[in-house]
């Protein structure tokens, strides 16, 4: 698969990278791309990004296709990650002839990241970078993802390049949301927005009104991962964004668990039946082999958290600890949680479970729902009872 033209001017050149399954904990069922891209004018040519190093090889040898080494002006730093950065040095030596242009945020990084010795140039809003009839504006958009993160525009391309902004942990040889399908793209927005950004939302709604403000006419949003939106596409995912970045809920209960003797599990499915009857959308995972990523997907549009856990020496299981954790950064906010799960003769789970959540931000105004040893039909009444308190509070 080679360089693909992606607007007037503008060439992906970035790598596939079908295998990634872990992004630093983000579990990612599908691999990812590394989207950077070459601008060629008449006079001069930027790539914009790089890729992690492992995969520079892709990215020359896309460049190869259509430019000399030597024909390369300027490498943008958008973003300082490894996952678009880390071939940067890389890049500079073999485009000897580039000027590295980046954010004040970058600066502040790059001698940290690679060392005193990479030379670059800072640019911002006022910077124009003419390429000949094609020309490089920039807006710095701290905290989307790091505080180095910038966006890049080609005014006569209408094209913006915001790296992490817009995209998804995807893997296809087709570059446009269009061809892979609409939908499916969406969802892995959600998958991604949910695991990576969700704790950003502030920095993301400033960002975009960021954009907004500038006026910038958009015929493609071109990310760093995953699909380009074009057409249609880019008020689609325009409007997705400020969906998302309104927050709400849809008024459904995920249901994660792990479980011991099958007990707790046993709870998770009656409470789910319940909700359900109840006409409650229910999401059920389980903890110990359910991917947390998906789990915290459906938690992204979710209105409550319901955990559950046995009781193992006297605490509970580590995949609901690892999961709370997993979570305690992503920073969910304004949802309602609970907790549940069975226990032998000490109970414990609930009560780690109900701190760590508290300390997360979720609301728990429920008592925490117990059975000991299994859920008998002598315990349904109490945990009829349970879940019909769990709905009032939903509703
Ligand atoms: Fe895709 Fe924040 O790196």
């Amino acid at each position: 698969m080679g360089a693909i033209e992606v607007a007037e001017g503008i060439h992906w050149v970035g790598a596939l990278d079908p295998d990634l399954r872990d992004f630093h904990g983000f579990e990612v069922e599908e691999g990812s791309t590394y989207n950077c891209y070459l601008v060629r004018g008449d006079k001069a040519v930027a790539l914009v990004d790089t890729v992690n190093t492992e995969f520079m090889p892709q990215l020359l040898a896309r460049v190869g296709e259509l430019v000399d080494a030597a024909d390369v002006d300027y490498i943008v730093v958008n973003h300082l990650e490894p996952d678009h950065a880390g071939g940067l040095l890389e890049a500079a030596a073999a485009f000897p002839n580039a000027r590295v242009l980046c954010s004040a945020g970058a600066a502040r990084a790059i001698p940290e990241f690679h060392g005193p010795d990479l030379a670059f140039t800072v640019v911002g809003p006022d910077d124009v970078i003419d390429l000949g009839g094609r020309t490089l504006r920039f807006l710095p958009m701290p905290m989307v993802h790091w505080p180095d993160s910038m966006f890049t525009y080609v005014a006569e391309s209408r094209t913006l390049l915001p790296n992490d902004a817009f995209g998804q942990h995807i893997c296809t040889e087709q570059r446009f949301a269009d061809e892979v399908g609409v939908e499916r793209i969406l969802e892995a927005v959600d998958l991604y927005y949910a695991n990576i950004l969700m704790p950003l939302t502030g920095p993301i709604s400033k960002a975009v009104e960021k954009l907004a403000a500038a006026g910038w006419e958009l015929d493609v949003i071109a990310p760093s991962h995953g699909a380009i939106w074009r057409g249609e596409g880019v008020r689609t995912i325009l409007g997705h964004y400020a969906e998302l970045l309104a927050g709400g809920d849809d008024g459904s209960v995920v249901v994660a668990y792990a479980t011991a003797w099958h007990s707790t599990e046993s709870m998770a499915h009656l409470i789910a039946d319940r909700l359900r009857e109840a006409g409650v959308q229910v999401h059920v995972f389980d903890l110990r082999s359910d991917a947390r990523s998906a789990v915290t997907r459906a938690l992204l549009r979710a209105r409550a958290l319901v955990v559950g856990s046995a009781t193992l020496h006297h605490a509970m299981l580590p995949d609901v600890a690892a999961y709370l954790q997993y979570i305690a950064g992503l920073k969910p906010a304004g949802k309602l949680g609970a907790a549940f799960g069975s226990y032998g003769w000490s109970s414990g789970a609930t009560a780690q479970i109900r701190e760590r959540m508290e300390s997360i931000g979720f609301d728990m105004p429920l008592e925490d729902l117990q059975v000991k040893y299994r859920p008998l039909d002598s315990d349904l009444p109490a945990i009829d009872a349970w879940v019909e308190s769990l709905i009032e509070r939903v509703r």
